[in-house]
């Protein structure tokens, strides 16, 4: 068994140069694969409104789904860091809610750390949450929760002035406490650059090989997320085809009579065969 990584753990393996290992989790088994392929951190992401619900984006997830699946992450990697994802509303609104919503994923769930979307304009909020004694990671450059905003879940950071924005988003986000940042969707020379500005732990998803960890859906990581791909996933096993493959064979197998064969069935107990034979004969 390891022991739960910390953020001074995490801030030892910047200072080391020792990359972080980030997936998204949102259930009991994944969680315990997770634990045991070795990930340092697990995102209970907001994410799963997609990759869990079928929504078609981030904005309907609530706070009672965040808790639920994080609880269940939780018990399926209980020696792994979790964060956990504020939704959209969750934190917007002000302070005082953020605080508590933030709070709620660490007492209901057991999360490690929040995770909010926002630079400059949520650095009051994550200064909020820091200062209740929640260790917090910013979220920067495509930020889904705001893309009617971005115009669609575009690429952040691609001239000179939109990276500016997210450098100064990622001081932003340092200066008002918090212990980790995410990257997502910034060329690697913005996220490179970033990286080495922040003491805090920079975290990657679509930000380059320079930054402090790297992070990946689990269900594009699988393939078991279908409706689009982007350009920053890499798919490292197929189980939709799998699984649709072992479903087929069952449904084959069961119109053939195939299943279930003589090893997948109960018998009854020595003698008892005949005397029911003789009863319901
Ligand atoms: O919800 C999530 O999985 C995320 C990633 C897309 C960064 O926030």
């Amino acid at each position: 068994m390891t022991k739960k990584k910390t953020i001074h753990d995490f801030c030892d393996m910047k200072a080391r140069g020792e990359k972080i290992a980030f997936l998204t989790a949102y259930d009991y088994p994944t969680a315990q694969f997770a634990q045991a392929a070795g990930l340092d951190m697990l995102l209970v992401g907001d994410s799963l409104g997609m990759c869990v619900y079928g929504y078609s984006g981030t904005v309907p997830v609530t706070m009672e789904q965040c808790i639920g699946h994080a609880e269940a992450v939780r018990r399926g990697a209980p020696d792994t860091f979790i964060v956990g994802d504020m939704p959209f509303m969750s934190y917007q609104t002000s302070c005082e809610v953020a605080v508590e919503n933030a709070g709620r994923f660490l007492k209901e769930a057991g999360a490690d750390a929040i995770k909010l979307e926002g630079g400059v304009r949520v650095a009051s909020r994550i200064k909020a949450i820091v200062d209740a004694g929640i260790v917090v990671m910013g979220h920067i450059g495509l930020t889904p929760q705001s893309s009617g905003q971005l115009g669609g879940h575009k690429v952040q950071g691609r001239t000179l002035e939109s990276a500016r924005m997210v450098v100064l988003d990622a001081l932003a986000v340092q200066d008002a406490g918090a212990h980790m940042v995410l990257l997502e969707a910034i060329p690697p020379e913005v996220g490179a650059y970033i990286t080495r500005a922040l003491s805090i732990p920079v975290l990657a998803i679509g930000a380059g090989v320079d930054c402090d960890g790297q992070l990946l859906i689990v269900a594009d990581v699988t393939g078991q997320f279908q409706t689009f791909t982007p350009k920053f996933v890499k798919k490292y096993c197929d189980v939709a085809g799998m699984v649709t493959g072992a479903m087929r064979d069952y449904v084959a197998e069961v119109k053939a009579q195939a299943f279930p064969a003589e090893e997948h069935c109960y018998h009854m107990l020595e003698g008892e065969e005949e005397k029911f034979r003789a009863e319901f004969a």
